[in-house]
Order: C-alpha cells, then structure tokens, then sequence
C-alpha cells in the first residue's frame, strides 16, 4: 500500500491546515462542489480521497446519512478521524487499487474533490465507481482547470504528462495535466452521462483572506467540477 501522490507527513498536515479556510479549497472548490451536490439529505455518500474529512464532515452537516472516506494517507486519515470522530467510516487505501472492499451499488453519491488528476489508473477508478454507485446515482469530480495549468506550466496545451506543482512549504503535488477533451472524456467513456459542468470562482466573502489568491480566482480558472450521472 503505498499511494505514491497521496499527501504524506508534513505535506498532509499543511494540506489539512490549508483546507480549512483556503481561497482555494474552503471558499472556491467545495462550495461548487456542494451546490453540484444538490441535496444529500439521507444520502449513502463515498468521499473518494477525502483528505482531512472537510468534505465529509459538510456532507454529515447536511443530512447525508452514511459517509465513507476513502484516503491514501495515514496524516490525512487521522486528521478527519479527529475531526469527525466515529460519525464516518474511514479506510487507508490507494486509489490505483481497485475499491473491492466496497459492494456493489452501495452508494448514491460518490465525492471525487481535486483528486482525480493524481491517479494514473482512472479507468480502473472510475468503473469501480460506476459500480459501487446504484443506477441514478450521481459523481461528482473536480480537478485542476486545463487552461489555469497551460498558463501555469505553459508549453502545449495539449501536452499530457505528469507535472509538479510546488505547494506549502517545499513540497510538491504530482498529477496529470490533461486537457479539457481528455479529462470529460474519460468520465463519458466511462459510461457517466454529464450533467453540469462549473469552472467555480472564489466566493466573494473570502477576498479578505488572500487578496491575491482570490483576485486571480476572478480572472484565471483554477479548478473545473462536474456532476454527472451513473445511469
Ligand atoms: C487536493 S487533496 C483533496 C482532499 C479532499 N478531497 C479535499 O478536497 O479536502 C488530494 C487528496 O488525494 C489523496 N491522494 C492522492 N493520491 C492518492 C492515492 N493514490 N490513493 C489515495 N489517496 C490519494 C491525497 O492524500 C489528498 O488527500
């Protein structure tokens, strides 16, 4: 079980602190994400990398009924662990590996919040998806925008390759750069019938936090989100 990209030690622990209040995260991909999801009340919910348990933790607060949170990362783990306590059930695993600890069509939801973008075996990923989710069932996955890393890394834009992006202090996240035809792709060929697409901008109330971050947010996309269906 190694779960190479995962966000191990250090690099876990500054992720979890910047989750909680970033432009990025707090205040620009889980608000789109979480008005994609619509309502959960009483909804069996798959947090699929689910880091620190911020998603999970909104998810219990509006009314979703069971959550599982599926994370590479032992930090991560036991930084939702303290945040939600027993409320969720939580299991260490790696994302290139198939979820057969999951039964079929057990959930109505499945949360895939800027992870998708690390894995390289994401059509093993998305059928497992597919198959633990029951039919009607939604997905909702965000990842890095295609244009904000062509700006960002420069080059083609349709270069796909891995990349490395500095984050916190001396760390780097890997993952795949993709366009926009490769990533929705993917999820369509995956047999997901795509409902919404969102290229989410930071929240307005969130400019005092970063001013810089969340102007950029204004002007560059950052993150795309997409909710779509398991017919
Ligand atoms: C940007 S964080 C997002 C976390 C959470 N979904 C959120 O939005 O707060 C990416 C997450 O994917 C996890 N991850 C990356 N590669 C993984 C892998 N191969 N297996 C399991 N988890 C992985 C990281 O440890 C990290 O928690």
């Amino acid at each position: 079980m190694t779960a190479e990209t995962a966000y191990h030690g250090d690099m876990g622990r500054q992720f979890a602190l910047q989750a909680t209040d970033s432009v990025y995260n707090a205040h620009t991909d889980r608000p789109a994400m979480l008005r994609l999801a619509g309502d959960v009340s009483g909804l069996h919910v798959l947090d699929v990398g689910c880091g620190a348990g911020h998603y999970a933790a909104e998810l219990l607060r509006l009314g979703a009924v069971r959550v599982v949170g599926v994370e590479g990362s032992e930090t991560l783990l036991q930084a939702a662990r303290e945040r939600l306590g027993d409320r969720v059930v939580l299991r260490r695993h790696d994302l290139e590996e198939p979820l057969d600890f999951l039964e079929d069509q057990s959930f109505d939801l499945a949360v895939m919040a800027l992870v998708y973008h690390h894995i390289d075996a994401r059509g093993q990923l998305l059928a497992e998806l597919r198959r633990v989710l029951r039919p009607g069932g939604k997905l909702l996955v965000s990842t890095t925008h295609p244009t904000g890393d062509w700006a960002y890394f420069g080059g083609s834009y349709f270069a796909e390759e891995r990349v490395r992006l500095p984050f916190g202090d001396g760390f780097a996240l890997s993952y795949v750069r993709m366009t926009l035809e490769t990533f929705l792709g993917e999820l369509l060929g995956a047999g997901f019938a795509l409902e919404e697409l969102t290229e989410p901008r930071a929240e307005p109330e969130s400019r005092p936090l970063d001013p810089r971050r969340y102007d950029k947010t204004q002007r560059q996309p950052h993150f795309l989100a997409v909710r779509l269906r398991r017919p």
